[in-house]
């Protein structure tokens, strides 16, 4: 009778594995995060994130049809903003002309059938790089919502799939989708950053955008009264299940592998797609590892997106994108 069961079996060629494998890492699972910058031929990578870069609305055309060719179907747009034009309100984020509204433009005329999605949040606007409108040292909700709003609608005019708030505001969703509905907006999507952790992973993105919050007096150092303390759980369902309440279509985790209890749980718990976000920091501690030699890049990827997707997780941003298609094709 011993052993009764030989587990081994299952594992014992390549081709039994691929038959019985249960997860399995497509292109049809990315949304690529790109960051924008003003000029032209600009294309310069990121200090803190390794062969990812900033582009101009030219390589940014390039680039959207390079991902489109490779079978990626849908970007994350976000834009470096001068520190000319920002201000605590975030007022260049409502400009018609601005980057972002002509990033989206760019991208529909360059590869209509991509997914435009579109940041939704003040922080790369704010001169105080926070999400929300700063005053006597708190976050503004309910002034803070009235301009995400503006913004999605001005984000749905320039011909965005779907707007990304990203700023944990209370409430947003639904102030969102309703100026949507007004402006006939109607099959503008809504994926909200539903989940989103205070999380010291996001250090290489603040780079990336000059976005982090400014050291001043009465001005709050961290966005802990707003994104969620890494601590909780019950408070991941709750977030998610009000986000859905207010009209989100997608909903999201974030950051990605430290989270994975809570994206598994959401997961069980809703009916809609449930997006997680590999933020900036995890691209770079593998980066850096790679680098070493410490690590092998292409295996460690494959294994932490393909864990990311067997908790749970029906579409990935992940700046690891292009390194998967290139393995997937290798
Ligand atoms: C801000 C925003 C952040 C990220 C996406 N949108 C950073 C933050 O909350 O400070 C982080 C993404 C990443 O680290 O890759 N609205």
């Amino acid at each position: 009778m011993y052993p009764l069961h030989r587990n081994r079996r299952l594992r014992s060629s390549e081709a039994i594995r691929r038959l019985v494998r249960e997860t399995v890492v497509t292109p049809n699972d990315f949304l690529v995060p790109l960051f924008v910058v003003e000029g032209s031929g600009v294309r310069e990578e990121i200090p803190s994130m390794p062969n990812y870069y900033r582009l101009s609305l030219d390589n940014l055309e390039k680039e959207v049809q390079e991902l489109w060719k490779l079978g990626l179907c849908a970007v994350l747009l976000f834009v470096k903003v001068p520190d000319s034009l920002k201000d605590n309100k975030g007022t260049e984020a409502l400009n018609a002309n601005g980057l972002m509204q002509r990033a989206i433009k760019t991208v529909k005329q360059a590869c209509p059938e991509m997914v435009v999605m579109t940041d939704v949040a003040l922080d790369p606007y704010s001169s105080l790089g926070h999400d929300g409108i700063v005053r006597d040292g708190k976050i503004l909700n309910d002034e803070t919502n009235e301009i995400l709003a503006e913004m999605s609608v001005s984000h749905a005019e320039a011909g965005a799939d779907f707007v990304a708030p990203s700023d944990m505001m209370d409430g947003r969703i639904l102030s969102i989708r309703e100026a949507l509905e007004d402006e006939d907006f109607q099959d503008v999507g809504i994926m909200s950053y539903s989940a989103k952790y205070a999380s010291s992973f996001y250090g290489p993105f603040r780079d990336a955008l000059d976005s982090a919050p400014v050291a001043m007096k009465h001005v709050p150092k961290d966005k802990k009264t707003y994104q969620m303390d890494p601590a909780n759980r019950f408070e991941a369902i709750k977030e998610t299940m009000n986000d859905i309440d207010e009209g989100a279509d997608i909903v999201m985790v974030k950051p990605g592998l430290a989270y994975l209890d809570i994206v598994r749980e959401i997961r069980n718990e809703v009916d809609v797609p449930v997006a997680v976000y590999q933020v900036s920091g995890e691209y770079a501690m593998l980066k850096a590892a790679a680098e070493k030699g410490w690590l092998d890049h292409d295996a460690v990827m494959m294994e932490q997106l393909t864990a990311i997707k067997r908790a749970g997780a029906n579409m990935i941003a992940s700046y690891f994108a292009k390194d998967v298609i290139r393995v997937l094709n290798s």
